[in-house]
This record gives C-alpha cells, sequence and structure tokens, in this order.
C-alpha cells in the first residue's frame, strides 16, 4: 500500500510560512498537516481558521487539519469554509461525535476521529464505519518534538485489524515522533500516513528531507 506524508508545519516557523508551503508544495508530500489548538483542549495555542484560509491560495495540497480544540461544534463551519480537505477531532471531546462527522460529511469533506495515547481503541469502534481517517496519537498533543511513545504500537495493530476484519475504508495516520525507524514500525503495525514534524524541519533542505521520506516509504 501507498503510504502518505503529511508534513507538520508546526515543525516551522510562522514567520515563515510562504515559503514553507513552497517547499512542501514542491515536495512528494500530498498533504500539509495542520495542527490547530485552542490553549483549553491542549495546553498549547497555534492558529484559527485565518491563517489556514490565508495558505490555501499558496497550494492545491490536500489540507489535512488536526483540531486540537474544545467546542468543535461551534467552529466546525470556519474549518470547512477555510478549504480544509480532511477534518480531524478529537475523540475526548464532550460533544456528539456523529453529528460531527454529519456536519463534514454533508460538506464532502473527508472526516477523520483522533485519539490521545491514553485512550482506549475499542471507543473508536463505533465511528471507524463512518469516517475517512483515524490519527493515532504517539505523543501527548499540544506540541512538536516529543518522543515517539512505543506503547502505541498494539493499538495501531487492533485498529488496523478490526478495519481490515469489517472490510471497513478507513486511512490510518500516526501523529507525533515519526522518523525513518518510528515510521517503519507505524507502517507494519497497518497505518498507512505519517505526519512529520520536527524530523523534517531540523533537516536543512525542507523539500529535500521530505522527498527521502516519502521515497525510504515508498
Ligand atoms: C502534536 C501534533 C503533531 C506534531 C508532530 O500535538 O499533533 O502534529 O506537530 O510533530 P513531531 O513530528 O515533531 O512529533
Ligand atoms: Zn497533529
Amino acid at each position: 500500500m501507498k503510504t502518505i506524508i503529511s508534513p507538520s508545519i508546526l515543525g516551522g516557523s510562522f514567520s515563515n510560512m510562504e515559503k514553507i508551503i513552497k517547499s512542501l508544495d514542491n515536495s512528494k508530500a500530498e498533504y500539509i498537516h495542520f495542527d490547530v489548538m485552542d490553549g483549553d483542549f491542549v495546553p498549547n495555542l497555534t492558529f484559527g481558521p485565518q491563517f489556514i484560509s490565508n495558505l490555501r491560495q499558496q497550494t492545491k495540497k490536500v489540507f489535512d487539519v488536526h483540531l486540537m480544540i474544545n467546542r468543535v461544534g461551534k467552529f466546525l463551519d470556519n474549518y470547512i469554509k477555510v478549504g480544509s480537505d480532511i477534518l480531524t477531532f478529537h475523540l475526548e471531546v464532550e460533544e456528539n461525535l456523529h453529528d460531527l462527522i454529519k456536519e463534514i460529511k454533508n460538506k464532502n469533506i473527508k472526516a477523520g476521529i483522533a485519539i490521545k495515547p491514553n485512550t482506549n481503541w475499542e471507543e473508536i469502534k463505533e465511528y471507524l464505519s463512518v469516517i475517512d481517517q483515524v490519527i493515532v496519537m504517539t505523543v501527548d498533543p499540544g506540541f512538536g518534538g516529543q518522543s515517539f511513545m512505543h506503547d502505541q504500537v498494539e493499538k495501531i495493530k487492533n485498529i488496523s485489524n478490526y478495519i481490515e476484519e469489517n472490510n471497513l475504508k478507513v486511512d490510518i495516520e500516526i501523529d507525533g515522533g515519526v522518523n525513518y525507524e518510528t515510521g517503519r514500525v507505524c507502517l507494519d503495525a497497518g497505518a498507512n500516513i505519517l505526519v512529520a514534524g520536527s524530523f523534517l524541519f531540523n533537516q536543512e533542505n525542507l523539500t529535500e528531507a521530505t522527498n527521502e521520506l516519502y521515497n525510504f516509504f515508498n
């Protein structure tokens, strides 16, 4: 199966975004990953819909928007309007997830659910027949540059097996601490999309680093 790379712009400087988007636009990455944080669901604040909208004109890459926010329902339409291609919210938010999924799918956008490391995988079962992707967090959400949590690999396997056994079509995206080594472990466990932040941005040339990661897995 093909591996999709989704570089997380959280790994770069927000003062340099046009250049970063250009570098990624020139790369083999198919997605660009946007980490939206509200300082409430997670202890960090990043950006909102206007930021995404400003960058939307600059590339046709798939905008893979990861909402680490509470009150998803209140803000969902704003993130739909700015041109997100995939909208993923967290399983742990206290809202009716089926309603949120419906709202996203009604706009012909892909819907995803992310689960934190401490959340049991079985809690996502009932949603797997109606979503397009699941994000398995392999770090505690909030910050880039953390170490990959190896104890999450079992969860990836369990979700992947369940998807296969039930003939479902759901992508498994891995978010947190991805590099050549940990990425391989996740793909072997059944994942097919890798988010990568600090691993790419710590290298000199973002386009080349992204292409090398892509080539390594494809
Ligand atoms: C963490 C974010 C990740 C993060 C990944 O809350 O969801 O997308 O940017 O960054 P690295 O690859 O540095 O772990
Ligand atoms: Zn993310």
